[in-house]
């Protein structure tokens, strides 16, 4: 059966398509790269805010038409909507044969199999207490970062939020299977993993923690960075700070969402810490790491938000100045705590103001930050051509910023030098710096295929 699966959301969506592709294969599944020519089409789908929900409903639509016309004859849902598509289900029927949550994907030939064998629908919405799928290795495009997923789920409840409905119970993958997985992915010729979970500070395994884990995945040998998306301010480990400061290849780069500036509505959000404790966690962030980069996401217009309250948000804004930040207008999901107690009361003018406000306060603060790093010069692994100037490159450095610079004799995957020259909002400029590895050297332990 050829079959397309067409990825929304986040980091951990796309790991799980690797996840869905491999179970596929593994069961005679052709996995096409285009939708031409499939016959299955599942669609791995994203909660988070209603816009989300409504490109799955318009993508639907479209494949309505293509199922009329024949071509394509199983279309599935997967994913974060799952959930909320129980009750919607009547609706979709026609279009919808295959709704599979994201602790099903083990049962998707099965499910897949009876739709195209009987024209049976199948859904299955269970979730699991221990699915972590650590038993499948998924197969990855050639790149130079893999992620790598260490736990599922979320049990901190904020109360905006969709995801420990959708993903369910938090559970984590033994340290020993992240850590075969490292190798294998550095043994095929990626040069850095990102460990991804919903709230990587509430890794545990026996007696595990995250710092240790992240100690166990940094001592892979031929691995040269390990980057981790998200923790949470509310218990993050100083200890880890301490890890990433003497540990070589642990990036100075931390994601930490703030989401609110006020107490009250971080209280009415539960985050569990207010405005002057993320500030001391950044005092520490900074005293221990020099150097390091920081980022965020922010919710703009939540239940009950004043003008008082954003102007808090404003506040830690301005003193953090966060390298970056990812700035949301409030989204009510259903089913969530703020959906039965605290009502979405913020009109949606003041949400776009106050987005709009906000996202020119950063731009300016990261365009600043960005201007401070001229003169400096970086370790930097390329990753692509420019996007604007193909015989450029672009690459990162371990503070995760883009650097574009000119060395044809390099290749993707190589780790030079660059000073920087120029800064704009998003992007530095440099110049190749003295003390680079020669070409040759750059590249003796990794994969041909990167090099063609
Ligand atoms: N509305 C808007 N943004 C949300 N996020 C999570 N839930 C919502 C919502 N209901 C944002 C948070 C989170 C990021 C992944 O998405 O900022 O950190
Ligand atoms: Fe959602 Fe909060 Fe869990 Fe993040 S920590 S996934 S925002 S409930």
């Amino acid at each position: 059966m050829k079959t397309y699966i067409e990825t929304y959301g986040c980091q951990m969506n796309e790991y799980d398509s690797e996840i869905i592709r491999t179970v596929l294969r593994d069961n005679k599944y052709e996995i096409l790269d285009q939708i031409d020519g499939a016959e299955v089409v599942l669609l791995n789908t994203c909660a988070i805010r209603e816009n989300a929900h409504q490109k799955i409903f318009h993508r639907l639509n479209h494949l309505r038409a293509l199922k009329k016309k024949g071509s394509v004859k199983v279309i599935g849902v997967l994913g974060c909507m799952a959930q909320s598509l129980r009750k919607d289900l009547a609706e979709f029927s026609p279009v919808v044969d295959v709704v599979a949550g994201p602790d099903s994907y083990k049962r998707l030939p099965s499910l897949l199999n009876s739709a195209r064998e009987t024209g049976s629908k199948g859904f299955d919405f269970s979730l699991s207490e221990w699915e972590t799928y650590s038993d499948i290795s998924p197969k990855r495009e050639v790149g130079t970062n893999a992620w790598i997923a260490i736990m599922r789920g979320c049990d901190n409840f904020c109360t905006f939020c969709v995801v420990p409905y959708t993903r369910g119970r938090e559970r984590s993958r033994s340290p020993e299977s992240i850590v075969s997985e490292t190798e294998r992915v550095v043994s095929e010729g990626f040069r850095q993993v990102t460990l991804l979970g919903q709230n990587v500070n509430s890794y545990k395994y026996e007696d595990y923690d995250f710092a240790d884990l992240m100690k166990m995945v940094g001592d892979v040998p031929g691995l040269r960075r390990v980057r981790f998306t998200s923790p949470h301010p509310k218990d993050f480990p100083r200890k880890l700070l301490h890890l990433i400061a003497d540990h070589p290849k642990l990036c100075k780069q931390i994601h930490m969402p703030l989401q609110a500036g006020s107490d009250t509505v971080l209280e009415r959000m539960n985050r569990t810490y207010t405005k002057q404790e993320f500030y001391d966690l950044v005092d520490d962030i900074r005293d221990i790491l020099p150097g390091v980069s920081l980022t965020t996401d922010i919710i703009c217009g939540f239940s009950g938000e004043s003008d008082k309250d954003f102007e808090d948000t404003v506040e830690v804004v301005e003193r953090v100045r966060f390298d970056s930040a990812f700035i949301f207008k409030y989204s009510e999901r259903k089913n969530t705590i703020a959906s039965r107690k605290h009502p979405d009361d913020v009109p949606e003018e003041k949400k776009t103001e106050r987005t709009v406000r906000l996202n020119d306060i950063q731009r300016r603060i990261s365009l600043e930050r960005n201007e401070e790093e001229i003169g400096k010069t970086f370790e930097v692994m390329i990753e692509q051509p420019s996007k604007k100037n193909p015989d450029e490159w672009m690459g990162r450095n371990d503070q995760n910023k883009g650097v574009v610079f000119h060395a044809p004799q390099y290749k993707i995957g190589d780790i030079v030098r660059v000073k920087i020259t120029k800064a704009g909002t998003n992007t530095l400029i440099g110049d190749l710096a003295e003390g680079s590895a020669s070409p040759e050297l750059c590249r003796v332990s990794y994969n041909d295929q990167l090099f063609q």
